[in-house]
């Protein structure tokens, strides 16, 4: 199945490149606040806790516009600890969506092993550390060793628009379902190659992407990194666009989703800051 593949160096408050509801799913990991450094003025780079949350929500509305009726946005996050105050960024995330008009479905835990460097930010996998310390009551931090994606939806689905065809071209293996899939808590390894100070593993938007589109429809991911979202949505044969506002990063993103082996099937469009074209 043919599959295209756009995306933009640019900054995802304006994505003025989708039309209204031509989005099947959204599935993103947003810039962690104040914490991880992605190389440019971004949304992770702005100071006041308020204003990070803001820009989320400029963002999330827009994926409310693009977002298909019915359809899903799968948000992973996690609460980040900063100068020592640890903030609950997953939950002021659920009352964002939530003004935003999606509707909350589910909070699914992605557990990573414990007992080695999780990935997660500034410390977080070593709080632990203090008790061993100071072996007495009131130093306890237990080392953080999971992650949110945050699950909604953009009001009713009507099933009867799919068809027989469809539904078997995108059969889900209920075998391996039940196995990974079964509960709310996902067990996975966090990716741990170069190139990106924060990417997440393929199967987390592998499992995301199986579980709520079909063949063919179109996946968004407005904080594209290294292009983990496109790579394995043109897997699947799904399409997929992208906004990553670094363009440090339009190599790797390349070189994750095969553009060397298939250029005709992207688009890349570069933008200046404010959204004006090269
Ligand atoms: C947590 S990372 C995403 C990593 C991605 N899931 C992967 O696997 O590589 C968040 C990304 O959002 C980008 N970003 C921050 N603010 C942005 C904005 N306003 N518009 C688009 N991208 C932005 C950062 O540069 C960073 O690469």
């Amino acid at each position: 199945m043919k599959t295209k593949h756009m995306v933009v160096i640019g900054d995802a408050y304006n994505m003025a490149e989708l039309d209204n509801e031509s989005i099947q799913l959204v599935v993103t990991s947003p810039p962690y606040f104040n914490v991880k450094d992605y190389g440019t003025e971004n949304i992770g780079s702005i100071d006041s806790y308020a204003g990070y949350l803001k820009s989320l929500r400029q963002v999330f509305e827009e994926c409310y516009r693009v977002l298909a009726k019915g359809r899903y946005v799968c948000v992973n996050i996690s609460d980040i600890i900063s100068n020592g105050r640890k903030y609950p960024i997953h939950a002021h995330c659920i009352s964002i969506l939530q003004r935003c008009g999606f509707k909350y479905v589910d909070n699914i835990i992605w557990k990573k092993p414990s007992g080695r460097k999780n990935g997660n930010c500034s410390g977080a996998s070593k709080r632990f550390g203090l008790l061993i310390q100071h072996p007495y009551p009131m130093y306890y931090y237990p080392n953080n060793t999971y992650e949110h994606i945050l699950v909604f939806r953009k009001g009713d689905f009507d099933y009867k628009m799919l068809t027989h065809d469809m539904k078997e071209d995108s059969k889900i293996n209920i075998r391996y379902a039940r196995l990974h899939w079964n509960t709310d808590i996902w067990e996975m390894m966090p990716e741990t190659r170069k190139g990106h100070p924060a990417m997440f593993p393929e199967q987390l938007p592998e499992a995301l992407i199986r579980l709520y589109t079909y063949r063919g429809e179109a996946v968004l991911d407005p904080f594209l990194g290294s292009g983990t979202t496109s790579a394995v949505a043109k897997k699947l044969c799904r399409s997929s666009v992208g906004y990553e506002i670094n363009e440090a990063y339009l190599e790797l993103i390349k070189k994750k989703s095969g553009y060397s082996e298939d250029p005709h099937s992207f688009e890349i469009i570069v933008k200046k800051p404010r959204g004006e074209m090269i």
